[in-house]
């Protein structure tokens, strides 16, 4: 097995079997916020393109680049579809031609033409865009697990599947929190610090649960090459910046010992077979690592050649006067009306400031109307062709669109919401109604487990991590590492987000 890496989470896989696409990204996404890193437009990307089979992790665009699947993805490729609750993957994946479909069942192996396959889908609804995968390979040569953005709370499957030659996951942030916040700038850091730590815990679990011969760093981060964003950059390996690049990683594994990393950059290839991985790259270790080694000025240079894209995308934003009021009035209130979870987990009014006019999403009335001087508990402030933009496209998924680009301000009371999420994530009645069935169909039904000298579920109150796996006890506080979320096992409160409780009892009274 031969695997050529394209950037971020981009992967060029040919096997005994046949070839095998996965989230081939190049094109700057988020309204141009975000660019590969380090830049991958060089690819011959029409060779990488036709292949025989083409595997999108989920719809996130720095996953899934249109422009690129459009000019350079053969449309006879069969697409590997993550089992999903909505069609919206395979329906944008028919909006530009391709025709050839295998859904894989969750967690099952499959095989395909000789390939053995397994895809684990998450699917909650702030999984991703309304879901989010891992893929596992095994042509007979060598098994390589694909774990992408994916937060696997249950690794039974994965490691039945393996061992693994290659273990290729994401470690590094994609996440606005808390540079967009009106915070102290210490606060950022402090915040920024703890959640740097977590991304690298998370990933260093995953890495000692698959166990896998050799581990790559991927999928992230992404760099900021607009000026407003370029502070954004982890340029000095600064202890509270939330995006540090693979070399960071792999510093921290290998301080952990954990052996076997390895940096790639666009271009470079691995040779699988019988156990053994050579590894080889586009030019000389000096030359090809030089956005990590020279990070700064390469940059620079990267954000010269960036700026037509950066101004192409400012020029396509509306600034011509929208009723926004009316259009989120006729597009969000029927969502709202459907949200009773999500609404009632919201709990009160969000005011979105447009520009200028300051909006208020009122969940207990369930409108939006002009803010009357009530005081939000969330207030997020975008610039008006920013959403205009986001209205004349119809943009379903909000959070992957607008909040990953970082081109918003933020403010809140209290902790972190994930409804909040959840209801800019779901804008189209399909994802409403599927979000609403999610959190209805949860419950504590998974059984329990004593940690300390308590008894609290197996499963985690966010997204279902195992805690006998991912639960850490001080005191009575447990954190959960897989986000990094905390409890008050003395009072159940979530000290991290608001409408989670968990249920904790002392062990000698269970
Ligand atoms: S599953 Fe997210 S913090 Fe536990």
């Amino acid at each position: 097995m031969k695997i050529t890496t394209l950037g971020h989470a981009g992967m060029h896989i040919e096997t005994r079997y046949g070839t095998l696409l996965c989230d081939p990204w190049t094109n700057p996404t988020f309204f141009a916020s975000w660019f590969p890193f380090p830049d991958n437009s060089g690819l011959d990307w029409d060779h990488f393109g036709d292949v025989d089979l083409l595997y999108l992790s989920h719809l996130h665009r720095d996953h899934f680049d249109v422009e690129n699947l459009s000019a350079h993805v053969s449309k006879s490729a069969t697409v590997l579809l993550p089992d999903y609750p909505t069609d919206d993957l395979q329906r944008e994946l028919e909006a530009i031609g391709f025709r050839r479909f295998r859904r894989i069942p969750h967690g099952r192996p499959v095989r395909h033409d000789g390939l053995d396959i397994l895809i684990e889908a998450l699917v909650a609804p702030n999984d991703g865009a309304v879901g989010d995968s891992a893929l596992a390979i095994s042509d007979g040569d060598a098994c390589v697990l694909n774990q992408n953005d994916a937060k696997l709370t249950d690794f039974t499957q994965v490691l039945q599947f393996g061992p693994y030659d290659a273990h290729f996951l994401q470690f590094s942030g994609a996440n606005w929190w808390p540079w967009v916040y009106t915070l102290p700038d210490t606060a950022k850091r402090a915040f920024g610090a703890a959640k740097r730590a977590n991304g690298f815990n998370r990933a260093l679990r995953f890495v000692e649960a698959v166990g896998a011969r050799r581990i790559v760093p991927f999928a992230g981060p992404p760099c900021f090459l607009d000026e407003e964003l370029f502070q954004y950059n982890d340029l000095d390996n600064a202890p509270w910046n939330t995006f540090p690049d693979q070399a960071a990683v792999l510093d921290h594994l290998r301080d952990h010992g954990i052996a076997g990393g390895l940096l790639t950059v666009p271009g470079s290839t691995m040779e699988l077979t019988g156990g053994s991985c050579t590894v080889a790259h586009p030019a000389p270790e000096t030359e090809a690592f030089r956005p990590f080694r020279d990070k700064a000025r390469y940059l620079q240079e990267y954000a010269q050649r960036a700026r037509p894209r950066i101004a192409a995308e400012r020029a396509d934003r509306p600034d011509g006067h929208m009723d926004v009021l009316f259009e989120l009035k006729s597009w969000f209130e029927p969502l709202m009306e459907a949200a009773q979870y999500i609404a009632s987990g919201i709990g009160g009014p969000i005011l979105f400031k447009v520009g200028s006019e300051p909006l208020v999403l009122d969940f207990k009335a369930r409108e939006v109307r002009a803010h009357d001087g009530e005081k939000c508990r969330y207030v997020f402030t975008a610039d008006r062709p920013l959403v205009q933009k986001l209205i004349r496209d119809r943009e379903v998924d909000w959070v992957n669109s607008l909040f990953l680009s970082m081109r918003f301000r933020a403010s809140r009371i209290g902790p972190f919401n994930e409804f909040v999420y959840a209801f800019f994530t779901c804008l189209s009645k399909e994802r409403i109604e599927y979000a609403e069935r999610w959190y209805a169909e949860q419950d504590a039904s998974a059984g329990d487990l004593q940690i300390g000298r308590w008894r609290v579920p197996l499963r985690c109150p966010h997204r279902k991590a195992d805690l006998s796996q991912f639960g850490e006890l001080d005191g009575d506080i447990l954190t959960c590492t897989m986000h990094g979320w905390q409890f008050d096992l003395s009072t159940g409160r979530c000290l991290t987000s608001a409408a989670h409780k968990i249920n904790a009892v002392p062990a000698d009274q269970s």
